[in-house]
This record gives structure tokens, sequence and C-alpha cells, in this order.
């Protein structure tokens, strides 16, 4: 069967292709640690699960407006003016099905044929291949490694074509957890309102930030509004909140891009699911129990970071990574064992062949010399997984320690 050229360059999710992989083996009866997933291993906190259970019961189960229920626009504009100390529009917001289908609603309204879209590398997976949905060109820009990849306005400078319409930026990155600091991030928006590049700044590990105790990573809405031109913000429900499986995402930006947006979505999805929109509308709008919660989570988070990168330090001398500052992973190399296999998926597939243990490969992210290690699990499956690690890679086998 042929396809339409509208797939043609289509790659589906490398990430939930490993998990599903890890998933499969362990009904398989394979002793499996999967440090793959991009999902909290919490679950959802319980005043947000009896608001949408409440909701059920009370008949919240019709279609809402496309953009989302009043109550909902209201409780995420209440969120975002709380977190920022601004006074955010609830006709900026649009909710959706997950951040995902926020980044397919902002970037399939902004690039089209012939166009660029700049991509902050290492990225997560999914963005170029919505760039390509939209018959763009994802343009891959990579900041220095000293600097943990996080771009300045020479790197975007050097990458910019009459065609760039857009720059997907990350902040806390996934896969990398590096964080941009306020100025770096002004810098970037500057040069992008400069050269008429809409920035499209993915905060949805925003609240997972282990700078100072009970803080978050900067995000767009920082800024000044002479600092920024046109932009997007993507935010959603399921990290900070553990609400993956409720697919409950927003964007956040001028009413009138807002519009175009929800318009996308009035022909592909309509408005999120009822219940979910319920359970968010509480997620976002109910401060003090959030806050709680978020805290609660993102202290293990933290706890689980140290642990990692002090246990791949001791374990694993001969691999370096970038220290996460904010999400839930830890990018390593894994080109540093000499002998071993020769790209980051040979190098995972091994892993998870001789130990068990699932991680991603770096390939997936633009960065075939590293892998990711998700650090949302327990304390003991992580030191269990990277003892599994040290043990492979220094036993001999397929791969020796150089
Ligand atoms: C950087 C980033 N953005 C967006 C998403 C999508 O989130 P959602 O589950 O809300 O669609 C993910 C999920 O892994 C992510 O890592």
């Amino acid at each position: 069967m042929e396809f339409s050229a509208n797939i043609a360059r289509l790659q589906p999710s490398a990430t939930i292709a490993v998990s599903s992989l890890a998933k499969k083996l362990r009904r398989e009866g394979r002793d499996i640690i999967d440090l793959s997933a991009g999902e909290p291993d919490f679950d959802t906190p319980g005043f947000i699960s009896e608001a949408a259970i409440g909701g059920i019961r009370a008949g919240r189960t019709r279609y809402t407006p496309v953009p989302g229920m009043p109550e909902l626009r209201e409780a995420v504009a209440a969120f975002l003016s709380r977190t920022f100390g601004i006074e955010a529009d609830p006709e900026g917001v649009v909710t959706s099905n997950g951040a995902k289908q926020s980044l397919f609603n902002a970037i399939f309204c902004l690039a089209g044929p012939d166009d660029e879209v700049m991509v902050a590398t290492p990225y997560w997976t999914s963005y170029p291949e919505i760039v390509k949905l939209a018959r763009s060109e994802p343009v891959f820009v990579k900041g220095s490694e000293d600097m943990d990849f996080r771009l300045t306005p020479s790197d975007l400078e050097s990458a910019r074509t009459e065609r760039t319409r857009a720059l997907i930026l990350c902040s806390p990155s996934n896969p990398t957890g590096t964080v941009y600091s306020l100025d770096e991030l002004r810098a970037v928006s500057e040069w992008c309102r400069d050269n008429d590049v809409t920035l499209v700044s993915d905060e949805i590990y925003r609240a997972i930030y282990f700078g100072d105790e009970g803080g978050r990573a900067p995000g767009i809405l920082d800024l000044p509004e002479a600092s920024r031109g046109s932009w997007v913000l993507i935010d959603g429900a399921s990290k900070a909140f553990a609400m993956t499986g409720w697919r409950l995402g927003f964007s956040y930006t001028s009413p009138e891009v807002a519009k175009k947006l929800s318009a996308l979505q009035s022909q592909m999805t309509s408005g999120a699911s009822t219940p979910s929109q319920v359970a968010a509308a509480s997620a976002f709008g109910d401060g003090d129990e959030a806050d709680a919660a978020v805290g609660e989570m993102v202290t293990a988070f933290r706890r689980r970071r140290d642990l990692v990168v002090r246990l791949m330090g001791e374990l694993l001398p001969e691999t370096s990574l970038v220290e996460p500052r904010g999400a839930f992973y830890v990018f390593f190399r894994v080109d540093c064992f000499e002998g071993g296999p020769s790209g980051s998926s040979e190098f995972c597939s091994w892993l998870l062949d001789e130990t068990g243990v699932a991680t991603v490969p770096g390939v997936a992210f633009g960065d075939d010399r590293y892998a990711r290690m998700s650090f949302a699990t327990s304390d003991e499956i992580l030191e269990d997984g990277i003892r599994r690690i040290a043990s492979a890679v220094h036993a001999g086998g397929a791969v020796s320690a150089g």
C-alpha cells in the first residue's frame, strides 16, 4: 500500500518503542529494569482524581468548548498568573489532549511547506517528527557541550535562513535536564524577536527543578514583554502532576494566535476529555494542595537525581554526563567504553539484552554518543539498574571499560 506524502518521513516515537519492548520482555518473564519511561512513577494526587470522579458523577461528561471549559481556562490563567506574577488572559489558553497536541497545533499553524523550524538539540524525540508532519524542515541547532548544549544567539544566527519560522526550545530539557538561566532565556528570546522567529517554549518540566528548594525553572513569561516577540508557551498536567494518562496539556499565547490553534484543534479532536478537564481544573486551580503535592514529588526527584549522579560517578567513572538541573533524566555518554558497540542504538540493545536494563539511545534525541536514563523510579530500582550497567560494561563481553 502506498501512503501519502504527509507521512513519507514519519518515524514512530523511539521512546515509546523502547518502553513497549521493555514491557513485552517483562511479560515474557525477563527481569527488566525499565529506565526508559518518560513519566513520573507517582499516582495522580488524590484531590485531583476525586475532582474528576465527582465531575463524572455530576454528569460532566459532554462535549466542552474546543479550547476548554471556561473554568479550566480560567484556572490555567490563574495558575500562570500565580506562577509568574502576571495577569494571564484566559483567552490565550487552549487546552488539548496533552502537551504533544499543543505542540502539534503550534507548529502546524506556524510552519508549512518550504519553511524551516529550528530545533534545539539534543531534542525531545517528537519535535522533528511534528515539524515534518507540517511538511517543514527541522533544522537542528546544537549548543556547546561545555554549556550543557544550551543555545546562544550566535548558535542561532549561524543556523538561521530566510525560511526560518520558529524555534522549539525545551527548558528544563528532555533529554539533558539542562535549564536556561533567565539571562540565557532573555538572550534567546530577544534574538527570536529581532529575527521574526516565533519562540515555542516547551516548559512542561518547569516545576521539576533542582535549583532553589521550592523554586522553579525560569520561563518565557518571566521576561519583560519588550524582550518577547511572538511566542507560544507549551505546558500541561502530565509531568508536574503525575497525570500522563489523563492526556491534558495546554498552550498559552496571544488571544489572536490562540484562536488559530483552537480552530485547528476543532477539526482534529475538539476539546480534551471532559473528566480530564475537570481534574486539571482542580490541579491548576487548587494552589496550596497542588503546591504541596508537586513539592513532595520534586523532593523525591531531587534525591534520586543526587543518587544517580553519585552512583554513576562511583561505578561508571569513565562516562561523562550532563548534570540534570531539572526534569527527571540523565543524558550520559556511551561512546567511552573501548571495544563497545559503535552507536547508541547498538549499545542500548546490548545493554537490554545483557542486563535487562532499558535506556533510550541518544540517536533518538539527536546525539548518537549518548543514552538517556530516566530516574522517575524508586531509589532501589535505580541503584540496581546502575550496578547492573557497571558490572556488564566492566565484565568484558561486548563492551570493555576504557
Ligand atoms: C519535552 C516534552 N514535551 C511534551 C511532552 C508531551 O507531554 P504530554 O504527555 O502532555 O503530551 C513530553 C512527554 O514526554 C515531553 O517530554
